[in-house]
């Protein structure tokens, strides 16, 4: 798939067969997340691999026990309540897969350059046929310690992009962007 393509035509994914995909295309995908651009190329990242359903349906439970209980102090929660609470909603929308990208030091730098190899990972996973979707709301979750015990990531270690991976349900939905807002700085007169 051409690159514009791919970047183009990758959608959140939030409906996945029972498909799980195989260990090597998972694989192939982090490869790809590696080759992202990092700097000083320190390449200050580790991917914790979670394939297992039942492991993800717990963490998705105690995920959302926290938010719930974080939503008396931000209002901000509040909305996402009715879904929190629902006994069925999983943040991880039963996806086989959810490789968690962690930044293997509290720079800043090492944030972003994790946030750059998950966009690899997810437009990688878009050329081979899976969908991917970050899961944002899972990340004050990761950053417990309970958590970190959970699946093995060190303190030192900050989890920054969780990504759920699997074959795609149906037809990718949505897509709509604005035009982007540039501005052309002009040469200084004189
Ligand atoms: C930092 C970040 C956090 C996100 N968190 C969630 C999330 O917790 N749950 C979810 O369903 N989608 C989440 N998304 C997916 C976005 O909703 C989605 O990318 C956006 O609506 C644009 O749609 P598209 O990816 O299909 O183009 C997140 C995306 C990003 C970049």
């Amino acid at each position: 798939m051409d690159v514009l393509e791919a970047i183009r035509t990758r959608r959140a994914t939030r409906e996945f067969t029972e498909q799980t995909p195989d260990a090597a295309v998972i694989a192939s995908l982090i490869e790809a997340a590696a080759w992202a651009p990092s700097g000083i190329n320190l390449q200050p990242w580790c991917f914790f691999v979670v394939d297992d359903r039942a492991t993800l349906g717990a963490c998705s439970t105690q995920a959302k026990a926290l938010m719930l209980g974080q939503a008396e102090e931000h209002p901000e929660l509040a909305g996402l309540r009715p879904m929190l609470e629902s006994p069925i909603f999983n943040i991880f929308y039963n996806a086989p897969i959810l490789v968690v990208i962690c930044a293997t030091s509290a720079d800043e730098m090492a944030m972003k350059d994790c946030c750059l190899a998950a966009e690899n990972l997810m437009l990688a996973a878009h050329g081979q046929g899976l969908g991917s979707c970050w899961i944002g709301l899972s990340e004050a979750w990761l950053n417990t310690p309970a958590a970190k015990t959970r699946l093995g990531v060190p303190t030192g270690f900050r989890p920054v992009a969780p990504i759920i991976i699997g074959y795609p349900k149906g037809p990718a939905h949505g897509g709509e962007r604005r035009a982007p807002d540039v501005r052309h700085v002009r040469r200084e007169a004189g």
